[in-house]
């Protein structure tokens, strides 16, 4: 099936949160008027590029960018039925294309560090420190 990517952070609500049940970062207990902010976030960054399938979400990514130094990349998801096709890797892709000369960031887990490897990153030495969201 063909994929098609667009860059509206307009994203549908309801689309988006299935989405993010469906790779796990949703129990699909939020409350209704978290699901229809739930594109909020998107709204927000710098660039958002999305995939379809017969008008249906099958991924998406995020970036909160300074649009010249440092880009950091969030929310990068593809439904189980479409990984493995190249589509996590050409949303990336498109990202980073935006701001080639930025440097460009991603937090993942040890286990997916390999994935973004071979996308070019390289894992950094650094500490993070943080104030935990309510979120998560
Ligand atoms: C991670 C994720 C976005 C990858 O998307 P995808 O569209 O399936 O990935 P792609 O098809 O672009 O890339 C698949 C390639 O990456 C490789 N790959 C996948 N996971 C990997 C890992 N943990 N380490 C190294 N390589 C990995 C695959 O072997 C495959 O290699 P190939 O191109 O040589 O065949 C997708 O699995 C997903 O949505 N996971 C759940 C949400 C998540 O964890 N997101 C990441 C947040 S940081």
């Amino acid at each position: 099936m063909s994929v098609n990517y667009e860059t509206t952070k307009d994203i549908p609500c309801e689309q988006l949160h299935q989405l993010f049940i469906a790779v796990g970062w949703s129990d699909g207990t939020e409350t209704a008027n978290m699901i229809n902010n739930f594109n909020l976030p998107f709204l927000n960054s710098t660039v958002v590029v999305t995939a379809w399938a017969d008008n249906n979400l099958v991924g998406c990514v995020r970036v909160l960018s300074d649009q010249m130094f440092r880009s950091v990349i969030y929310d990068l998801a593809v439904a189980p039925a479409f990984q493995n096709q190249g589509i996590g890797k050409e949303l990336v892709r498109r990202c980073t294309g935006y701001y080639p000369d930025s440097e460009w960031l991603v937090g993942t887990t040890p286990k997916l560090a390999g994935y973004y490897e071979g996308m070019g990153f390289k894992t950094v030495e650094e500490v993070y420190l943080s104030i935990p969201s309510k979120w998560f």
